[in-house]
């Protein structure tokens, strides 16, 4: 592979007490491209702009999936990923599901391991906080016809990350629009997938609302996702998660916090999950908790649920009482190697590799 270090770094201008999510950019990138079906050209070099034409297909008919990962710290500065062959499996189930080339996995693994072994300066060190990592992948064949592209060009950007502060949720059950459909993509990190969700979460925003309690598209009855995050709830002495199928994208915080429950003996529920259920758990005071995870937020609670024009709230409990937290910290103690990973997800990430 290819390295163009930059002969300047950004990083001195950043403010790392101050960091929105997405705002700056490692010095970085890492790109490689497929072409006459092979891979060519990795290459580390300076984030910088990329030249497409106007006609590359991504443009037309949305061929693009992407991963969503973190880098993070520990006390000593080692550098760790979390379960990324979990990431890389995902991007290329999302590729075949699009009709795009799979990408091998020494082009993923070390394109994304030299990239935040040259960039490890861009993770912020204290708790909570990391270097969030977008893999992604486009096609840039240049003629415009509604088929799968030949070219493609695959490319990883990171982009330093506070710790997400979370206030309680008011989220809105969807009964109109849908994220996926059954057959469909819903369960693939298709970059179309968060545009066609974008119309009914800025309607369910103006209305007040968080996030969208995503539904089935058929009958609206059945919890799916929240927002950009999977849903667990908190019935009496269990956690309870949509099971998967092909409209949810399976996330690997929510298989790591079901996990990490599991092994703390609490009784782990996968199965369908009706609206109703939820509104009678809440109205008989056994839901206890309900909260979305994902990547970029970790975990996140609720505070209400909107359900046909009705708020539902959900008990107050102190933090000391949220399994919700809980799982939380276990899960980021066991990224900032703060505890023993028995399940083997932390990969340290050595140095001038
Ligand atoms: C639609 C959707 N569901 C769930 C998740 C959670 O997945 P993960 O925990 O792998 O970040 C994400 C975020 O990536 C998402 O975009």
């Amino acid at each position: 592979m290819k390295v163009e270090k930059t002969i300047y770094s950004r990083i001195k201008n950043i403010n790392f007490n101050n960091i929105s999510f997405g705002k700056y950019y490692s010095d970085h990138m890492f790109s490689s491209e497929f072409k006459n079906g092979k891979w060519i050209n990795s290459i580390i070099k300076p984030f910088g702009k990329i030249l497409l034409s106007p006609i590359s297909l991504v443009f037309h008919y949305g061929q693009a999936v992407f991963e969503g990962m973190k880098a993070y710290k520990d006390k000593d500065n080692k550098v760790f990923l979390f379960r990324p062959k979990e990431n890389f499996k995902r991007i290329n189930k999302s590729a075949i599901r699009l009709e795009m080339p799979p990408i091998p996995e020494d082009i993923f693994m070390n394109g994304l391991r030299k990239l935040i072994d040259i960039d490890r300066d861009w993770i912020p060190k204290s708790y909570g906080k990391s270097l969030y990592i977008r893999p992604f992948l486009i096609a840039t064949s240049t003629i415009l016809s509604a088929k799968p592209s030949n070219d493609y060009m695959f490319i990883i950007v990171s982009t330093p990350v506070d710790s997400y502060y979370n206030n309680p949720l008011k989220v809105k059950i969807e009964d109109k629009y849908s994220r996926s459909t059954k057959g469909g993509v819903g369960f693939t990190k298709a970059a179309g997938n968060y545009a066609s969700s974008f119309y009914p979460t800025r309607i369910a925003n103006n209305e007040g609302f968080d996030q969208i309690l995503w539904t089935d598209s058929y009958t609206h009855t059945k919890i799916e996702e929240l927002g950009t995050m999977n849903v667990i709830f908190w019935f009496k002495d269990k956690l309870i998660t949509p099971k998967a199928n092909d409209r949810i994208l399976r996330g690997i915080t929510c298989n790591s916090i079901l996990s990490i429950a599991k092994k703390e003996k609490i009784i782990v529920e996968e199965r369908n999950l009706n609206v109703k259920e939820i509104i009678e758990g809440i109205k008989k005071g056994e839901l206890k908790e309900a909260f979305g995870c994902g990547t970029a937020a970790v975990i996140n609670f609720f505070k209400t649920i909107n359900y046909k024009g009705n708020n539902f709230y959900l008990p107050d409990l102190p933090k000391s009482d949220r399994l919700s937290l809980l799982l939380k910290k276990k899960l980021l103690d066991i990224q900032h190697n703060l505890s023993e990973d028995t399940f083997g997800w932390r990969i340290l990430l050595k140095k001038n590799i």
